[in-house]
Order: C-alpha cells, then structure tokens, then sequence
C-alpha cells in the first residue's frame, strides 16, 4: 500500500514501495543518482540502473568542496537542464542533492529517495536544503521543493540502531510541535523492535509527514510558523559546535528535554508533559544531560543564526502537541536557560 501528499502543488510524498515510486516519478528521463558509499554499497542493485556520483558520507562531507565536486563531475557528465538529479540517502544526500540541483544550470528537477528515519520524517520534506560552512551548520542554502520524495520503511531495516534513534528524536519533536496523538502512539509502541514493524513505522512516518507537509504548505520560507519546527535546535545546535560526540538527531533529544525545563520554569508546560517528554525520550534510549561544558553551550546559543536585532526567536511547547514562538532579548534567553546550569 502507499500514500501520496502533496505539498505545495509541487512536490509529491510517496510513502510505499521504492520500486512501484521509481516507477511512478522516473519516466524516460535521463537520470544522475547522487548518493552516500554507505548506500551504494547496500543498495548497489538501486544506484546501479542509473548513472551515479558517489559521496562521502557524514556530516563533514556537506560543504561547498563536495558540492564544487559534484558540479565538475555533472558539467564531465553533460549534465543539462533536462537531466533529473535523484539524492539517494540520508539527510547529508538529499540536503546536497537539493542545493546542487537547484543551483547547477540555475536549477534542475530534482527527486529524493529517502532512506533514514531522520530523512524521511524530516530532511527530505519541505524544500530546505543547505550545507555547511566553517562551523556554521546548514548556513548555505536554498528553498526548493523536489519534485517527488520517495519513502519506503524498509530501508529502515539496514539502519544502525543509533540513525533510528536519531530520527526518533525529530518525531518526538513533531509530535510535541502539533500531533499530540502521535505522541501517544510512541509511548505505547516503542521498543527496540518497533523499528522492524513496517506498520508502525509506517504510521510513524505518515503522520510526521502530513504535520510537516501541512506547516510548509503554509509557511513555505519559514517567516512564520513554520519556525516552531525548530524546537529543541537552538539548543541542539549549540550542543552540536560544542562536542562531536552526539548525531544531530541526538543532539536534538538533548535539546527538547531542555527547552522542556525552561518552558516548565517559565511557568508554560506543567510538570506532568514536562516528565513524558523526558520519559519518552529516554524510553527510546536517549542520555539526556548535554555532555559539553554549560558555559560554552550557553554562549553558542548567543551565537544562534536565527537571531535578529540582538533577540532570539525561542519555540518553547505549551503542552504536548502545541508550541509558541517567542522572540527574547539575550539577557533574558540567558536568564531562562540558566537552569541548564542546575
Ligand atoms: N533540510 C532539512 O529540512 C533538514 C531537516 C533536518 C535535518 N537535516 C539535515 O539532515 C542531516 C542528517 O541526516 P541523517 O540523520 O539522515 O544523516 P545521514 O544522511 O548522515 O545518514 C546517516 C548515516 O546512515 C547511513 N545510511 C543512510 N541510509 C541508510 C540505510 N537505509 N541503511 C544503512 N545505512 C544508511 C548514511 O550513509 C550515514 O552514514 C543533517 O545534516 C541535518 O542538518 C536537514
């Protein structure tokens, strides 16, 4: 079985079989497939029907060197405006797929096939890609929706049990920005098994599509509300410039568990929805202290990109499957974050 949403009258989300979506999305277009090592290897079957460049893989590899890198091997290829660029991957992929297509020739179609939770709940959805620049994450970038997102669960199967818990991490967050169902769904379903179990994966990943699918739709460039999409990430961004010890979608568990006690402290979420979104996160595994020094996370959140007039927009959850957007002056975000310090 496999679900279509559209977003933006633009691009397609196909969740369901990886063949039966191949089929629907790639007619007799010629095709260049960028892609991961990791998946070439898994996946050689797939990546192998097309003409194909290879990437590293991690988070080191999303810069402006790996992109000009792509560029020469497209213009070797002959790559024009007709040719249909598809990432095959992770996040890292389809963020690299994206920006390279929508900026090669000024723009090609572009299609994603996803294959990490984290990718498939999140990265591929909504038309933001970027890559990163000096220690600056995601600083460059663009707004351009794929034509199509692949999504079949089973790639999940071949999945590190870390990159599941990664992902888990940004559906929690979603649950708690706008599907209080969902959250539930997760409290009583995970288990270290769940992640085999395509119709609960299944759901997982339709309900955190359709939330994404339905804020892009109504905030397409991130002005307004689809900014409560970075719950958590001030903070897990911080955390991430900090140490390399955790994933981004660790990074960003850490981050909704804290923002968690500020809006508790701030006298926003009660004590009670403050506790199942600590238990829920570590129920799927994750460490919840922030393993770097306080004083320098603290001082990473000054340096938050999405600042503005020396205020930071702050998304804090009022309760679980709702959230508000609130734009603090410094001294005060440092006020509200020194409980970290605790
Ligand atoms: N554009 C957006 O809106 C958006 C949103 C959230 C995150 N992101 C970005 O996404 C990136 C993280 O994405 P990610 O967590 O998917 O990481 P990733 O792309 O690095 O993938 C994680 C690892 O799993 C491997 N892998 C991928 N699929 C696999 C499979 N099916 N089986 C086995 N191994 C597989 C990859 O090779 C990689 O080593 C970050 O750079 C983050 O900034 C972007």
């Amino acid at each position: 079985m496999s679900t279509v949403i559209s977003i933006k009258n633009k691009s397609e989300v196909f969740v369901g079989r990886v063949e039966d979506g191949l089929k629907r999305f790639v007619n007799n277009r010629r095709v260049i497939v960028i892609t991961d090592a990791n998946i070439d290897r898994l996946y050689h079957n797939i990546v192998s029907r097309y003409e194909h460049i290879i990437i590293g893989h991690g988070e080191g590899n999303k810069n402006l060197l790996t992109v000009q890198n792509i560029y020469a091997r497209l213009i070797e290829m002959g790559a024009d405006r007709s040719t249909l660029l598809i990432g095959i991957g992770g996040g890292i992929v389809t963020d690299i797929t994206g920006f390279v297509a929508s900026t090669y020739m000024r723009g090609l179609d572009f299609g994603y096939v996803s294959t990490t939770l984290l990718g498939q709940v999140d990265a591929s959805i909504g038309g933001k890609n970027g890559v990163n620049i000096i220690n600056y994450k995601n600083m460059v970038g663009t707004f351009a929706q794929p034509l199509f997102v692949i999504s079949d669960v089973e790639f999940l199967r071949t999945l590190p049990p870390r990159e599941l818990r990664a992902g888990m991490g940004e559906v929690v967050k979603m649950s708690i920005v706008g599907d209080a169902e969902l959250f539930e769904f997760i409290e009583q379903n995970i288990s270290h098994d769940c992640y085999a179990n395509t119709d609960i994966m299944q759901r997982i990943v339709l309900d955190s599509v359709r939330l994404k699918a339905d804020i892009v739709d109504r905030d397409e460039c991130e002005k307004g509300i689809r900014r409560v999409l970075n719950l958590g990430h001030t903070i897990a961004h911080a955390i991430e410039k900090c140490t390399r010890k955790l994933n981004h979608g660790e990074a960003v568990a850490v981050g909704l568990s804290k923002i968690a006690h500020v809006s508790h402290s701030l006298g926003i979420l009660t004590e009670e929805d403050m506790q199942r979104i600590d238990s829920i996160l570590e129920k799927i595994g994750f460490v919840l202290d922030i393993p770097a020094s306080i004083i320098d996370v603290l001082r990473e959140v000054r340096y938050d990109k999405k600042k503005s007039d020396n205020k930071l927009r702050i998304v804090l959850p009022e309760k679980i499957g709702s959230c508000r957007i609130e734009e603090m002056p410094f001294d005060e975000v440092e006020r509200s974050f020194s409980i970290l310090k605790e």
